[in-house]
């Protein structure tokens, strides 16, 4: 049926996703002994880590004095509180050895006039930390990384979706996963499982993510049992390009870029008088919306003014950005500013695991934006999220390579696993009517970005609850229209409607129940104030006996007690 095949494979690790993060963790469990491999929707430098365009924190203190406990600092105030300290800390302290390494493996990063890597200032950073590669870093680490790969001679398998993870006695025995590019189910099995899936932004419209974004590793999470944690949080960026929601890199605010507002004024002013555009992302990104409602934009866009960079600097630093608004406004910053607005960009929230990236099932580690450490809490500083896919890449890479060493034999996945797999899809496929994915998926968009966007409120919340209730009985009768097993988009993105409508309800859900304003939950009409007394805690979302099940975890607190949080 639908091009089947019988090809099986058996790894002791087996990493989901060939983004920074996946391909960091393979590199590392690799070089622990493990045999590695990846699956990927993608081909690995087509990852969405290539959007992360400005650049990559360590306290190097190459262009200011920096330290680890300085970057600790920003980055917990950053959190609004809610990042766990020791997680923190451990990222700030190993941040600069990775750093070096990667420019040891060839990263080609900027040098300043003395030689030393250039470091330049990003939102939230009390000194210039952010390490860059012009303003397209993802693409160069991504780059860097995929040539490790080959080095090693580790397995891609590419245009493999996978969908489901396989969960037996002891744990996780593998993934399934649907051959984009031939159809068939193709069952791996794996000794330990690393998710670096990414993120979710396609459960909103406006967003800059890629469209391979869609929540995957955290939806098989959790209808694998495993709980996911502070999804409530989601970072809208404040600057994504009109109409395309394309990121414009924070960078050119880092040096020097500056925000108007209708009446031509620097609003940042009235909102964080001192750091003013380099505030932490939900604090611009609050303003921007703020000006937007009450009737101080352009159509719904402020401005983001770039024209005094001039060519040169344009040039050396800019010209990703400058070919993207070129192409995808019609405009060149050096001569009009550019119209932008908050959107989606990436999700504090995940699969929640420690700083090795465990998750509570057996064999399963995730890294990268998929996981929930928590580094971000409720608001993630700009750069601190290549960092991650780094350093927590790593360390999964690595813990999940000494789990699978310790097992002897191949790893094998237990029998009727890749049956069940074929007959769910088969159900999809062998149905004649129904609704196409398309009209769920828009709605899902549009709907999340009127009630679960920049400001939340209580009555849009219940309604996107009711809302996304239709959405998933719609969805129950989704129509495949393709039948066909060679790159059928109609299946593979009727898979991911699902995992974003289940994402979307986890998300709303927790929403509703952080009854307080914190990070980048913003409820300013009935909890404007953040509440350390009753929510200085994690939401734990878990899918039990088919519903949700809401819970909450403590936040670990090292040396910063939460304080007044001011820009
Ligand atoms: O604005 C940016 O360059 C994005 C970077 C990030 O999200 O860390």
């Amino acid at each position: 049926m639908y091009g089947l095949d019988d090809v099986e494979s058996s790894h002791d690790v087996l990493v989901i996703g060939a983004g920074c993060a996946g391909m960091r963790a393979a590199i590392e469990a690799h070089d622990a002994g493990a045999d590695v491999a990846l699956v990927s929707k993608l081909h690995p430098t087509r990852s969405h880590s290539g959007a992360a365009r400005g650049g990559i924190n360590a306290a190097l203190g190459n262009a200011g004095e920096d330290s680890p406990e300085a970057h600790a600092a920003d980055t917990v105030k950053g959190s609004d509180y809610l990042g766990d300290q020791d997680a923190i800390e451990l990222f700030c302290k190993e941040a600069p050895g990775d750093i070096y390494q990667l420019e040891r493996w060839g990263a080609l990063f900027d040098r300043d006039d003395e030689g030393r890597l250039a470091q330049r200032p990003f939102g939230g950073a009390g000194a210039p930390r952010t390490v860059h590669a012009a303003d397209v870093t993802g693409h160069v680490l991504l780059q860097l990384l995929y040539e490790q790969l080959l080095a090693r001679d580790i397995r891609v398998y590419e245009e493999y979706f996978a969908w489901r993870l396989v969960i037996g006695e002891a744990g996780c025995e593998g993934v399934l996963a649907w051959d984009l590019a031939r159809g068939g189910v193709k069952a791996l099995a794996a000794k330990a499982v690393i998710l670096a899936t990414g993120g979710s932004g396609r459960v909103y419209q406006g967003s800059t993510n890629a469209h391979a974004c869609t929540a995957d590793g955290m939806a098989m999470a959790l209808r694998a049992g495993l709980p996911l944690e502070d999804l409530e949080f989601v970072q809208f960026h404040p600057t994504t390009l009109v109409p395309s929601g394309l990121l414009v890199t924070e960078a050119v605010r880092g040096e020097g870029g500056y925000l108007l507002n209708a009446d031509g004024a620097r609003f940042m002013r009235h909102y964080a008088p001192e750091a003013m555009e380099l505030a932490s992302r939900d604090v611009v990104s609050r303003a921007e919306q703020t000006e937007i409602d009450e009737g101080r934009s352009i159509g719904g866009s402020l401005l983001l003014d770039l024209r005094h960079f001039g060519p040169e600097k344009m040039r050396e630093r800019f010209h990703g950005t400058r070919d993207l608004a070129i192409t995808y406004a019609g405009i060149d910053p050096l001569e009009r500013p550019l119209p932008v607005r908050p959107g989606a960009h990436y999700h504090m929230g995940g699969v929640a695991t420690d700083v090795d990236g465990r998750t509570e099932v057996e064999n399963v580690f995730a890294a990268g934006e998929v996981a929930c450490v928590s580094l971000h809490g409720g608001n993630r500083l700009g750069g601190n999220s290549l960092m991650e896919t780094i350093v927590f890449g790593r360390r999964a890479g690595r813990a999940a390579a000494e789990q699978a060493l310790k097992k002897s034999g191949s790893a094998e996945l237990g029998s009727g696993a890749r049956s069940d797999g074929e007959r769910e899809l088969a159900r999809l496929l062998e149905r004649r009517e129904g609704e196409r994915p398309k009209a769920i998926r828009d709605e899902l968009g549009a709907s999340m970005n009127e009630n679960f966007g920049v400001f939340r409120e209580e009555e849009k919340m219940r309604r996107q609850l009711e809302l996304l209730e239709n959405l998933r009985e719609r969805y129950e009768e989704v129509l495949v229209e393709d039948k066909g097993a060679v790159w059928n988009s109609d299946l593979s993105q009727a898979l991911e409607l699902g995992f974003q409508l289940d994402l979307a309800l986890c998300m709303v859900s927790a929403g509703l129940e952080r009854r307080e304003s914190r990070g980048a939950h913003s409820r300013p009409d009935d909890y404007p104030e953040r509440d350390d007394r009753n929510f200085l805690k994690h939401s734990l979302v878990r899918w039990t006996n088919d519903w949700l099940d809401l819970s909450w975890k403590p936040v670990t607190i090292t040396k910063w007690q939460p304080q007044r949080r001011t820009y």
